[in-house]
Protein backbone atom coordinates (compact mmCIF):
# COMPACT_ATOMS: atom_id res chain seq x y z
CA UNK A 1 0.00 0.00 0.00
CA UNK A 2 0.81 3.62 -0.18
CA UNK A 3 -0.35 6.51 2.16
CA UNK A 4 0.21 9.85 1.52
CA UNK A 5 -0.58 12.94 3.92
CA UNK A 6 -1.00 16.00 1.48
CA UNK A 7 2.68 15.91 0.25
CA UNK A 8 4.71 13.13 1.99
CA UNK A 9 4.53 10.00 1.04
CA UNK A 10 3.98 8.36 4.60
CA UNK A 11 4.09 4.96 3.31
CA UNK A 12 5.79 3.96 -1.09
CA UNK A 13 4.45 0.77 -2.29
CA UNK A 14 5.04 -1.02 1.30
CA UNK A 15 3.82 -4.76 0.84
CA UNK A 16 3.88 -7.20 3.78
CA UNK A 17 2.55 -10.69 4.20
CA UNK A 18 1.89 -12.10 8.05
CA UNK A 19 1.02 -15.44 8.84
CA UNK A 20 -0.57 -17.51 11.70
CA UNK A 21 1.80 -18.47 14.39
CA UNK A 22 4.49 -16.53 13.03
CA UNK A 23 6.21 -12.96 14.71
CA UNK A 24 6.83 -10.30 11.73
CA UNK A 25 8.97 -7.43 13.21
CA UNK A 26 8.26 -4.05 11.96
CA UNK A 27 11.78 -1.44 12.53
CA UNK A 28 12.80 1.21 11.56
CA UNK A 29 14.00 4.73 12.47
CA UNK A 30 11.07 7.42 13.81
CA UNK A 31 8.68 8.65 11.52
CA UNK A 32 9.81 5.69 9.07
CA UNK A 33 5.76 4.83 8.59
CA UNK A 34 5.74 2.14 11.29
CA UNK A 35 2.41 3.81 13.14
CA UNK A 36 1.16 4.52 9.82
CA UNK A 37 1.31 1.09 8.31
CA UNK A 38 -0.46 -0.34 11.70
CA UNK A 39 -3.14 2.58 11.31
CA UNK A 40 -3.50 1.78 7.86
CA UNK A 41 -3.97 -2.36 8.34
CA UNK A 42 -6.42 -1.23 11.22
CA UNK A 43 -8.56 1.39 9.72
CA UNK A 44 -7.49 4.45 11.79
CA UNK A 45 -6.43 5.55 8.34
CA UNK A 46 -7.25 4.63 4.78
CA UNK A 47 -4.84 3.76 2.15
CA UNK A 48 -3.90 6.17 -0.69
CA UNK A 49 -3.77 3.22 -3.04
CA UNK A 50 -3.64 -0.42 -2.39
CA UNK A 51 -5.96 -2.74 -0.24
CA UNK A 52 -5.22 -5.40 3.04
CA UNK A 53 -6.48 -8.77 2.85
CA UNK A 54 -7.34 -11.58 5.35
CA UNK A 55 -7.01 -14.44 3.46
CA UNK A 56 -8.91 -13.61 0.36
CA UNK A 57 -11.20 -11.21 2.42
CA UNK A 58 -10.53 -7.50 1.53
CA UNK A 59 -10.95 -5.56 4.44
CA UNK A 60 -9.60 -1.95 4.35
CA UNK A 61 -12.19 0.42 3.71
CA UNK A 62 -14.12 -0.98 7.22
CA UNK A 63 -14.25 0.93 10.31
CA UNK A 64 -12.07 -0.13 12.57
CA UNK A 65 -14.49 -2.10 14.64
CA UNK A 66 -15.08 -4.02 11.91
CA UNK A 67 -11.49 -4.56 10.77
CA UNK A 68 -11.21 -5.77 14.47
CA UNK A 69 -14.04 -8.10 13.79
CA UNK A 70 -13.12 -9.57 11.30
CA UNK A 71 -9.94 -10.54 13.41
CA UNK A 72 -7.13 -8.35 13.07
CA UNK A 73 -6.74 -6.48 16.47
CA UNK A 74 -4.18 -3.65 17.54
CA UNK A 75 -2.77 -2.43 20.42
CA UNK A 76 -1.67 1.69 20.41
CA UNK A 77 1.33 3.22 21.04
CA UNK A 78 1.32 4.11 24.67
CA UNK A 79 -1.21 2.43 26.83
CA UNK A 80 -5.01 3.23 26.15
CA UNK A 81 -6.38 1.30 29.08
CA UNK A 82 -9.24 2.87 30.74
CA UNK A 83 -7.26 4.19 33.39
CA UNK A 84 -9.97 3.43 36.64
CA UNK A 85 -11.57 0.43 35.67
CA UNK A 86 -9.63 -2.34 36.85
CA UNK A 87 -7.70 -5.07 34.89
CA UNK A 88 -10.47 -7.83 34.76
CA UNK A 89 -12.79 -5.07 33.51
CA UNK A 90 -10.29 -3.44 30.61
CA UNK A 91 -10.39 -6.93 29.15
CA UNK A 92 -14.39 -7.58 29.78
CA UNK A 93 -15.25 -4.13 28.24
CA UNK A 94 -12.35 -4.91 24.70
CA UNK A 95 -14.19 -8.72 24.46
CA UNK A 96 -17.71 -6.91 24.41
CA UNK A 97 -16.05 -4.10 22.10
CA UNK A 98 -16.20 -6.95 18.96
CA UNK A 99 -19.59 -8.15 20.18
CA UNK A 100 -19.04 -10.71 22.85
CA UNK A 101 -21.93 -10.69 25.13
CA UNK A 102 -21.39 -10.26 28.81
CA UNK A 103 -20.75 -13.87 29.68
CA UNK A 104 -18.93 -14.70 26.73
CA UNK A 105 -16.57 -11.85 27.66
CA UNK A 106 -16.51 -12.43 31.46
CA UNK A 107 -15.17 -16.49 30.15
CA UNK A 108 -12.68 -14.82 27.68
CA UNK A 109 -11.12 -12.75 30.43
CA UNK A 110 -11.44 -15.21 33.22
CA UNK A 111 -9.45 -17.50 30.46
CA UNK A 112 -7.00 -14.87 29.91
CA UNK A 113 -6.20 -13.35 33.31
CA UNK A 114 -5.51 -17.18 33.55
CA UNK A 115 -3.33 -17.55 30.70
CA UNK A 116 -0.90 -14.55 31.83
CA UNK A 117 -1.09 -15.59 35.39
CA UNK A 118 -2.67 -12.19 36.17
CA UNK A 119 -4.94 -13.61 39.06
CA UNK A 120 -3.50 -10.76 41.85
CA UNK A 121 -4.10 -7.97 39.39
CA UNK A 122 -7.42 -9.06 38.53
CA UNK A 123 -9.42 -6.22 40.64
CA UNK A 124 -6.52 -3.86 40.99
CA UNK A 125 -7.20 -0.06 38.93
CA UNK A 126 -5.45 -0.13 35.46
CA UNK A 127 -3.71 3.11 36.51
CA UNK A 128 -2.19 1.84 39.48
CA UNK A 129 -0.22 -0.85 37.97
CA UNK A 130 3.50 -0.63 36.87
CA UNK A 131 4.34 0.60 33.92
CA UNK A 132 5.53 -3.02 32.69
CA UNK A 133 2.07 -4.74 33.50
CA UNK A 134 -0.17 -2.49 31.96
CA UNK A 135 1.90 -3.40 28.51
CA UNK A 136 1.20 -6.40 29.44
CA UNK A 137 -2.64 -5.86 30.03
CA UNK A 138 -2.56 -4.18 26.88
CA UNK A 139 -1.98 -7.28 25.27
CA UNK A 140 -4.34 -9.55 27.22
CA UNK A 141 -6.97 -6.79 26.05
CA UNK A 142 -5.74 -7.46 22.25
CA UNK A 143 -6.45 -10.85 22.77
CA UNK A 144 -9.52 -10.57 24.33
CA UNK A 145 -10.84 -9.46 20.69
CA UNK A 146 -10.18 -12.65 19.79
CA UNK A 147 -8.05 -12.27 16.97
CA UNK A 148 -6.24 -14.28 14.39
CA UNK A 149 -3.50 -11.65 14.29
CA UNK A 150 -2.46 -8.83 16.49
CA UNK A 151 -0.48 -5.71 16.01
CA UNK A 152 1.56 -4.54 18.90
CA UNK A 153 2.98 -0.61 18.52
CA UNK A 154 5.89 0.12 20.41
CA UNK A 155 5.08 -2.31 23.72
CA UNK A 156 8.38 -2.50 25.02
CA UNK A 157 8.79 1.44 25.03
CA UNK A 158 9.91 2.33 28.66
CA UNK A 159 10.30 -0.39 30.00
CA UNK A 160 13.27 -1.61 31.99
CA UNK A 161 15.60 -4.73 31.12
CA UNK A 162 13.55 -7.21 33.94
CA UNK A 163 9.67 -6.25 32.49
CA UNK A 164 11.25 -5.87 28.89
CA UNK A 165 12.31 -9.51 29.94
CA UNK A 166 9.07 -10.78 31.20
CA UNK A 167 7.51 -9.14 28.22
CA UNK A 168 9.29 -11.53 25.71
CA UNK A 169 8.52 -14.47 28.24
CA UNK A 170 4.98 -13.65 27.72
CA UNK A 171 4.81 -12.71 24.24
CA UNK A 172 6.89 -16.21 23.10
CA UNK A 173 4.85 -18.98 22.87
CA UNK A 174 1.46 -16.82 22.22
CA UNK A 175 1.89 -17.28 18.22
CA UNK A 176 2.11 -21.26 18.40
CA UNK A 177 0.08 -21.64 21.31
CA UNK A 178 -3.02 -19.50 19.78
CA UNK A 179 -2.29 -19.49 16.04
CA UNK A 180 -1.89 -16.15 16.06
CA UNK A 181 -0.11 -13.68 13.66
CA UNK A 182 2.10 -10.96 15.47
CA UNK A 183 2.88 -7.75 14.10
CA UNK A 184 5.31 -5.57 16.46
CA UNK A 185 6.88 -2.56 15.84
CA UNK A 186 9.42 -1.68 18.68
CA UNK A 187 12.80 -0.13 19.07
CA UNK A 188 14.29 -3.08 21.87
CA UNK A 189 16.52 -4.78 19.51
CA UNK A 190 16.96 -7.54 22.50
CA UNK A 191 12.91 -8.04 22.08
CA UNK A 192 12.80 -7.47 18.28
CA UNK A 193 15.76 -9.75 17.60
CA UNK A 194 14.81 -13.08 20.09
CA UNK A 195 11.03 -12.47 19.64
CA UNK A 196 10.88 -12.31 15.60
CA UNK A 197 10.66 -15.32 13.07
CA UNK A 198 11.14 -12.13 10.27
CA UNK A 199 11.85 -8.59 9.81
CA UNK A 200 10.81 -6.00 8.09
CA UNK A 201 12.80 -2.77 7.95
CA UNK A 202 11.35 0.55 6.94
CA UNK A 203 12.94 4.00 6.36
CA UNK A 204 11.37 6.93 5.20
CA UNK A 205 8.57 5.19 4.19
CA UNK A 206 9.99 2.83 1.82
CA UNK A 207 11.16 -0.70 2.17
CA UNK A 208 14.49 -1.66 2.59
CA UNK A 209 14.85 -4.81 3.68
CA UNK A 210 13.04 -8.22 5.16
CA UNK A 211 14.60 -11.17 6.43
CA UNK A 212 15.76 -13.34 9.60
CA UNK A 213 16.96 -11.71 12.61
CA UNK A 214 20.46 -13.22 11.52
CA UNK A 215 19.89 -11.61 8.29
CA UNK A 216 18.74 -7.95 9.50
CA UNK A 217 21.22 -7.51 12.03
CA UNK A 218 24.29 -7.71 9.33
CA UNK A 219 22.24 -6.01 6.44
CA UNK A 220 24.14 -2.89 5.14
CA UNK A 221 21.27 -0.53 4.50
CA UNK A 222 19.58 -1.52 7.59
CA UNK A 223 22.81 -0.58 9.60
CA UNK A 224 23.46 2.68 7.62
CA UNK A 225 19.61 3.85 7.97
CA UNK A 226 19.03 2.38 11.43
CA UNK A 227 20.98 -0.01 13.46
CA UNK A 228 24.07 1.57 13.41
CA UNK A 229 23.15 5.16 14.68
CA UNK A 230 23.92 5.24 17.77
CA UNK A 231 24.24 2.59 20.87
CA UNK A 232 20.55 3.17 21.72
CA UNK A 233 19.45 1.09 18.65
CA UNK A 234 22.45 -1.23 18.48
CA UNK A 235 22.30 -4.72 19.07
CA UNK A 236 24.37 -6.39 21.29
CA UNK A 237 24.78 -9.99 20.15
N1 LIG B 1 -2.09 11.71 10.73
C1 LIG B 1 -0.99 12.22 10.15
N2 LIG B 1 -1.03 13.37 9.43
C2 LIG B 1 0.08 13.85 8.83
N3 LIG B 1 1.30 13.27 8.87
C3 LIG B 1 1.41 12.13 9.58
C4 LIG B 1 0.28 11.54 10.25
N4 LIG B 1 0.70 10.41 10.87
C5 LIG B 1 2.01 10.28 10.59
N5 LIG B 1 2.45 11.31 9.82
C6 LIG B 1 3.81 11.48 9.29
O1 LIG B 1 4.11 10.30 8.57
C7 LIG B 1 5.47 9.92 8.80
C8 LIG B 1 5.51 8.54 9.42
O2 LIG B 1 5.03 8.62 10.76
P1 LIG B 1 4.82 7.36 11.70
O3 LIG B 1 4.10 6.32 10.93
O4 LIG B 1 4.22 7.83 12.95
O5 LIG B 1 6.34 6.89 11.95
P2 LIG B 1 6.94 5.85 13.01
O6 LIG B 1 5.81 5.16 13.69
O7 LIG B 1 7.79 4.94 12.19
O8 LIG B 1 7.78 6.66 13.95
C9 LIG B 1 6.09 10.98 9.69
O9 LIG B 1 6.73 11.93 8.85
C10 LIG B 1 4.87 11.59 10.37
O10 LIG B 1 5.11 12.92 10.73
MG1 LIG C 1 5.27 5.03 15.75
Amino acid sequence: MTKKFHELTALDTVSIQLRRGEVLGLIGPNGSGKSTLINTISGVLQPTTGVVRVGDTVISGRPPHRIARAGVARTFQGARIFPALSVEQNIVVASMGVGASRRQAQRRADELIEYFDIETWRRAAADSLPYGHKRIVEVARGLAMNPQFLMLDEPGAGLDENESEELLRRLTALPQERDLGLLIVDHDMPLIMRLCHRIHVLNYGQSIAEGTPAEIRRDPAVLEAYLGRGAEYAYDA
